[in-house]
């Protein structure tokens, strides 16, 4: 039987601290709120204040509540204060040296059943659990930023926690409104060891120019349906914090995904923190608003679109009727009401294409679209042929993910017109255009390829012409991540899940995401972006083969990650 804790303490009023006292008064705890200096407990009291004031804005808490709230903090400079408490959170920076010094005091404070939490994000809480003489009631309890909101808690159990005690915790997260998840002391634990590795991806996109800044989190948010890009999400968490996380996790996994990006620790060492220094990767109104300003990054609007050519007469050419019926179903309702033609390959003799349809329709296109399918013999005849049967400026757009853009440029006779137009889109209805540019395109045609996107209403994002181009490129080594730490037996697919739905908002886990889009899929993308990157973290999980090889497709195949009868 858990035991029912009503007296508790925080240390480190930080945005995190501050978060969870909040989240900890909310449940009708008592809560002590540390931190060493009146200017620091100010900004803590602050911290609250702002967000249940925000909460009684939007009509979510009565004005009395709030005052209840704020009531069941007691807010002091003096650790001493805790010597009631039944539990202690600390929030304190990630630096060993300070927790480990903080533990030892809380040890001597406390009464010997009081239970020491740490809200670690990356560092061991075996280390500081010997730094008192309790390691047995020495806890991880991971909340998620912001706290008052994230579902999910890590409850992070050590080789000597007392079973009772991670049974209290897990009883308190779930009276906080949270779900506990349980998991061993790994650097990371759940969802950081995931996330991390691919917010490090999407910095290394920014940084070596793959993708600007707006386009890498556009590209994210729309087409995987994330609540936010990685970017903006970095800057949430802080720049300095990813850079202690990705170290500690680097020094222990030497997985070089891990290893934080240079712009990382470079910005952290400019004071560039994200929205708590006021400037990240973007620029905030003033520290600790989430009001985005423009700044000299900020791209001018319409810019994209300049030396567009209008294109009034779109002509669709696939080489299968459900190429052409897929391509219509996926741009907007009644957004494209051009002409399609059909193409089939010749054996031997004459181009290798036979049309069917009205092939002079050709003649007259300002766009074609061309649904070539994924062998490249076939496409690189059907640019050659639509090169030859349209006029010079006319845009050619493939919109396969495969062959790369410039193989049909290069098949076209007219290299500088051909661009890509893919629609991605890998979670439920969200989608954006990504319009990739080869090295031969010239920038009208990507601009042409644009500005017929913001004519439908697409959202669009510039891409190179790159395997998994933004959106598959940092979408399937973090769910190849996920496949490895399955098959690590590091946790269960249903925590691995859970964790990503409830700590960072995501639509969909890694592996019902995994279902739904298809092992074999997957395992593709994964071979094509290793193929190309030859970096060992890329290499597709030897899981996911074994899968595909034994028929556990995903959902279409009934079977997957989990099973799924009812297909
Ligand atoms: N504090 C308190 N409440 C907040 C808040 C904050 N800082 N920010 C937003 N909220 C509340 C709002 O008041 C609103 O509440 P309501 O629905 O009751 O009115 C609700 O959250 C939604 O807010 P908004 O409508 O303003 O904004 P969004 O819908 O865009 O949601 C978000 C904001 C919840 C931050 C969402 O973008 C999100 O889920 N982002 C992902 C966050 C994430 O991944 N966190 C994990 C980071 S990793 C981590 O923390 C681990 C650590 O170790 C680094």
């Amino acid at each position: 039987m858990a035991r029912e804790l009503s007296e508790v303490g925080v240390v480190g009023l930080g945005t995190m601290g501050a978060g969870i006292a909040e989240v900890l008064a909310r449940a009708g705890l008592s809560v002590t709120a540390v931190d060493v200096s009146d200017e620091a407990v100010q900004r803590g009291r602050g911290h609250v204040e702002t967000s249940t004031g925000k909460a009684v804005a939007r009509g979510r808490l009565a004005d009395a509540e709030r005052e209840e709230i704020l009531s069941r903090i007691r807010f002091t400079t003096s650790r001493a204060d805790l010597a009631a408490a039944e539990l202690v959170v600390e929030a304190v920076p990630e630096r060993m040296e300070l927790k480990g010094q903080l533990f030892a005091e809380l040890d001597a404070i406390c009464p010997p059943d009081t239970i020491l939490a740490s809200n670690t994000s990356s560092l061991s809480v075996t280390e500081l659990a010997v730094t008192t003489g309790r390691p047995g009631r020495v806890v991880g309890m991971h909340f998620f930023n912001p706290a008052p909101v994230m579902k999910l808690v890590e409850v992070v159990s050590t080789v000597v926690t007392e079973p009772s005690v991670v049974e209290d915790v897990q009883a308190l997260a779930a009276r906080l409104g949270k779900v506990g998840v349980t998991i061993g002391d790994r650097a990371g634990f759940i969802a950081n060891a995931l996330l991390f590795g691919y917010l490090n991806h999407a910095v290394s996109m920014v940084e070596t120019g793959h993708a600007t800044r707006e386009d890498v989190d556009a590209a994210m948010r729309l087409g995987c349906g994330l609540p936010m890009g990685p970017l903006a999400l970095l800057d949430l968490i802080g720049l300095d914090t990813a850079q202690e996380i990705l170290a500690t996790m680097y020094q222990q996994s030497r997985n070089r995904r891990h290893a934080p990006n240079p712009l990382i620790t470079q910005m952290t060492t400019a004071g560039l923190l994200g929205r708590k220094s006021g400037r990240g990767f973007y620029t905030y109104a003033r520290p600790h608003s989430a009001e985005v300003v423009p700044d000299a990054r900020t791209p001018a609007p319409g810019a994209v679109t300049e030396g567009a050519r209008p294109a009034d007469r779109v002509v669709v050419v696939a080489a299968t009727a459900g190429a052409a019926d897929a391509l219509r179903a996926a741009l907007p309702d009644g957004g494209l009401d051009v002409p399609v033609l059909l193409a089939q390959r010749v054996p031997e003799g004459g181009r290798g294409v036979r049309w069917t349809g009205e092939v002079d329709e050709l003649a007259g296109a300002d766009l074609v679209l061309v649904a070539g399918g994924d062998e490249p013999e076939g496409t690189r005849e059907l640019f050659a042929a639509v090169g030859e049967a349209t006029r010079p400026g006319a845009v050619l757009a493939t919109t396969s993910a495969t062959p790369p853009v410039v193989v049909c440029a290069a098949a076209s006779g007219r290299p500088a017109d051909v661009i890509g137009l893919h629609l991605a889109g890998r979670a439920g209805a969200s989608r954006v255009v990504e319009v990739v540019s080869a090295v031969s395109t010239g920038p009208d045609a990507a601009a042409t390829g644009h500005a017929f996107c913001a004519a439908l209403g697409l959202p669009a994002v510039s891409s190179p012409d790159r395997a998994g181009r933004v959106v598959d490129a940092l979408l399937f080594p973090h769910l190849n991540d996920a496949v490895r730490m399955l098959e690590a037996h590091y946790a269960t697919a249903d925590d691995i899940d859970a964790a990503m739905e409830l700590g960072c908002g995501y639509p969909v886990g890694p592996f019902a995401l995994l279902d739904a889009v298809g092992l074999d899929v997957a395992l593709a993308v994964e071979q094509e972006l290793y193929a190309e990157s030859r970096e060992p973290g890329l290499a597709p999980a030897p899981l996911l083969g074994h899968l595909v090889t034994a028929g556990h497709l995903g959902r279409t195949a009934g079977r997957g990650f989990r099973d799924h009868p009812s297909r």
